[in-house]
Parts: structure tokens; C-alpha cells; sequence
């Protein structure tokens, strides 16, 4: 092993907030990370921050700082070269591989003795958090005291039940629920914390928001690219794993909660808020119900065994199935669920259908990506003599109305954990609930061998 040492950055001024990032030359890091903390750095968030970054591509500092530069350039082609190199340059690189004991003590070597506060960010791969978190406990934090302390961790956050709750359990001996930041970054997505606001401050929409009034419910979470070079990974997950156990059913009970009201004024009942808005949500993963297995409908787009060099492989790339809600104010809706890789497509949204005596139905359509806007599609008159209708959009261009960039996922994400402000992070009962659903989930595909369908690449929905 080598490692990089870097100059101790305490030696050039006083302690300060902490950011160490685990995975400091993967994929995630690399594609999301890198470019809301240049974001975050132009805002002058970062201003307080030293960044350390560990990984074992590289040997030295340079090296890794140039690969910042390199990706940062290739991520925000317009931006000026001399604050992309701000940003590279303020790293401190520690090369060493995270399942050796050295590299913690070296770590350890680069924190000041007291530190204001230490965020250690997990963007490895997931079966190393165990691994991390008891080194950080016997090498570092045993050694450096910070006035405060907090871990944030990329999905997925266990495979099942049973290993969310020894993850949890292991994450629990060093850190307490409110240091612990499980990061989904859908929920840092503009248009998704809207639907918070839309449902919470427009009434009218929220009643309507009802199996009175909806006939079904789409999600829709479709991507152009396949698996590249995250195929190992892919294949312990699979889309189940991948998109509903967390992004899916996020949005599902985000659009189906009943909504707590929202006040802005008073702190303690905004926080209450969240409080009641997040128990519901998790309450509500325990009235899914599942569909027959006829209605679950798997895929597996064509190049994908040979892209991951898997002959066999059973692992399905594209899920379709209606889910359902055991309450009285969703009784008989389904809720389906899409989302699927190498189709036509790269698109996320929510599409709700309303009951409709007309050929058009109104419906209400959130888009996620690659806009952001809402669509309420109603039926007006048609222009000429007749008193006939045509279907017309009313239209909220997220972007377009407030004139502004909306901000990455990842820049909300990582300005919360500084924050310390828990609002988008879901907590370990929703983990809980939504393992359970994708357990059974499984559990009934193993038991009726449903296995997926090749479909061709760059399919259009629905694909079956
Ligand atoms: C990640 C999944 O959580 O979300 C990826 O692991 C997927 O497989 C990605 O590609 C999709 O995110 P987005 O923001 O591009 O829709």
C-alpha cells in the first residue's frame, strides 16, 4: 500500500468543519459529488470546510488534484478553469485501501486534535461500511475528539431487512440517529420537495389527492444509459434494489401522505412538521400491499449479460407492477411503479389520472427530469363555433417561472448534513419498512420463479 502524506492542514490555520470522503475516486463521487461541492464552493459554503478525500487510484496529491481538475472540467464545461482549480487544489488526498488499518491512522494524522466537526461521507462500496465504521472507531475517533461528529452513507443501506438492521446497529456504536445522514438523493430533487409544498399549501390539490378522485397513479423512473462500468454492483442489486426499495417508494409516499400542515413561521412546528410528515411516511410503507404476481413484470435489456459478463445472469434491469395502499383514503388505487435501464428514454415523473366521464382525463404531472414542471391537464373549449373540448395544460416550468438554475441534488444533500438539518434524509423506521416490502417482494418472485424478459435496448414504455 502507498500512502500519499499530505501536510496536516491544521498546520496552516486553525481547526475547522471536516469533510472526509470515502470512494474518492468512484463513480458517484466523481459524477454528483464533485460538482454540487464546486456549487457550494461558489456559494461560499465551503469557505469553513477542509476536504480530505481517500481512495486508492492514486499516490499522490497532485495526482489526485489534477483528476478533480479533469472531471470537474468534463462536468462543468463552462465554468472558469481558475475556480474549478480552487476547488481541486483545497483537497488533501489519502491514498490507501479502507480495509487496512493504516490508512485510518493516517487519517488520523491528518485531523486536528480538536476539530470543530468531522462529517465522514460513505460514497464506497456499501459492503465496506461495517468495516469503515468500526475502524473509525478504533483508530480515529478514539484518538481525535470532535465537538461534533456525523456520517452520511449512499444507498444501498443493507440488501435486506436483516442486514439494514446490523448496518444499523454497527452504525449506532459510534454515531447516534441525528449523526447519521442515509442519503437518497431523490429526495433532493427540486421538483420532488415540491411536492411537499404543492400538497401542503394548496388544499384543493391535496383533497383531491384520493382514490375519490384518482383512478391510478404512475411512477416513472426510465434511463437511457445501462449498467457501464457499475456491473459488480448491479449485479447483487438489481432495479428492485436499486429504484423502488428507496427512490421509488419515496416518491410513492411522498405523493400519498396525508400532509401535515406546514408552518412557516413558528421553528418548533415546522420542525414538528417533518416530524409528523416523516412518521406518516413510514407508517404508510406498512399498508402497501403487494399484486398478484401476474402483475409483476421484470426485464432485462438485451446487451446486459454481455456488459457485465454474466452469461446467465437473472438479474432484471427493468421493474413494471402496481403497488397498493390498505387505508381508506387510498382503497382499490394502484400506484405503478416503472423504471428500467438502456430504454428509450431518460425521464422521472409522477402522473396521476383522475376518474374522467370525458376521453381525456385530467391529469396532474410532475416531471422530475429531464425538466421540472407541473402539468395539470384539464379540458377546455376548442376554438371555432362548436362547444367542443380539447385537453390543455396548465403549466408550472419550474425554471422558466423563477428565472433560476435549480440547484443539484447533491448540492440540497450535502448542504443539509452541514446544516445539520434532517428534513430530506430518511430515518432508520422508513429503511426498516421499505426493506420489509422488497423482502416480501422478492420472496414472492423467487416462490412464483418469475424471472425477466429480454428486452431490446433502448425500448420505449411501457416495454411489456
Ligand atoms: C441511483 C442508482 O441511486 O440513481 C442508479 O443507483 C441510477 O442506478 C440513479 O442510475 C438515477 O438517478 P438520476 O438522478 O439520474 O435519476
Amino acid at each position: 500500500m502507498t500512502v500519499a502524506l499530505p501536510e496536516p492542514y491544521f498546520l496552516h490555520g486553525e481547526p475547522k468543519q471536516v469533510l472526509v470522503f470515502f470512494g474518492g475516486t468512484g463513480h458517484l463521487f466523481t459524477q454528483k459529488i464533485l460538482p454540487a461541492l464546486y456549487f457550494l464552493q461558489k456559494e461560499g459554503r465551503l469557505e469553513k470546510a477542509v476536504l480530505i478525500a481517500i481512495g486508492r487510484r492514486f499516490s499522490t496529491q497532485t495526482e489526485y488534484q489534477n483528476f478533480v481538475f479533469q472531471n470537474l472540467k468534463q462536468h462543468l464545461p463552462t465554468a472558469k478553469d481558475s475556480s474549478l482549480l480552487k476547488l481541486a487544489k483545497s483537497f488533501h488526498y489519502l491514498s490507501g485501501s479502507l480495509e487496512d488499518a493504516q490508512t485510518y491512522r493516517e487519517l488520523n494524522r491528518l485531523l486536528p486534535p480538536l476539530p470543530q466537526e468531522i462529517i465522514f461521507y460513505l460514497s464506497t462500496l456499501p459492503s465496506l461500511y461495517q468495516k469503515v465504521v468500526l475502524s473509525l472507531k478504533e483508530h480515529v475517533l478514539s484518538a481525535v475528539a470532535p465537538r461534533s461528529q456525523k456520517i452520511a452513507l449512499e444507498k444501498p443501506f443493507g440488501r435486506d431487512e436483516e442486514s439494514f438492521a446490523q448496518l444499523e446497529s454497527t452504525l449506532k456504536t459510534v454515531f447516534s440517529e441525528e449523526e447519521i445522514y442515509y442519503v437518497d438523493h431523490y429526495l433532493g430533487k427540486e421538483t420532488v420537495l415540491n411536492l411537499i409544498i404543492l400538497k401542503a399549501e394548496n388544499l384543493f390539490l391535496e383533497r383531491l389527492l384520493s382514490g375519490e378522485f384518482v383512478q391510478q397513479v404512475h411512477f416513472v423512473v426510465s434511463e437511457k444509459e445501462g449498467v457501464g462500468e457499475r456491473g459488480t454492483f448491479y449485479q447483487e442489486t438489481g432495479a428492485i434494489k436499486d429504484m423502488v426499495q428507496n427512490h421509488m417508494l419515496q416518491l410513492l409516499t411522498l405523493l400519498a401522505v396525508d400532509i401535515p400542515t406546514l408552518c412557516e413561521e413558528d421553528r418548533k412546528e415546522c420542525e414538528q412538521f417533518v416530524v409528523t410528515m416523516n412518521r406518516r411516511r413510514t407508517h404508510l410503507l406498512e399498508e402497501v400491499a403487494l399484486p398478484p404476481a401476474k402483475e409483476i413484470k421484470l426485464g432485462q435489456y438485451q446487451s446486459y449479460q454481455a456488459e457485465v459478463n454474466q452469461l446467465h445472469s437473472r438479474v432484471e434491469t427493468l421493474v413494471q407492477m402496481p403497488l397498493y395502499l390498505q387505508n381508506p383514503r387510498w382503497s382499490g388505487v394502484p400506484f405503478w411503479l416503472s423504471t428500467g435501464k438502456k430504454l428509450a428514454q431518460k425521464t422521472s415523473f409522477i402522473e396521476v389520472t383522475f376518474n374522467s366521464l370525458t376521453e381525456t382525463p385530467n391529469r396532474l404531472l410532475i416531471e422530475i427530469q429531464p425538466e421540472e414542471k407541473i402539468d395539470l391537464i384539464v379540458n377546455v373549449k376548442k376554438f371555432g363555433r362548436e362547444l367542443r373540448s380539447v385537453p390543455a395544460k396548465l403549466n408550472l416550468c419550474l425554471s422558466g417561472s423563477f428565472q433560476a438554475a435549480t440547484p443539484q441534488a447533491y448540492q440540497k444533500i450535502i448542504h443539509d448534513i452541514l446544516l445539520g438539518d434532517h428534513t430530506i434524509f430518511p430515518n432508520s423506521s422508513f429503511i426498516r419498512n421499505s426493506w420489509k416490502i422488497i423482502d416480501k417482494l422478492l420472496a414472492l418472485i423467487d416462490k412464483e420463479n418469475l424471472t425477466p424478459k429480454i428486452y431490446p435496448d433502448h425500448s420505449p414504455l411501457p416495454v411489456f
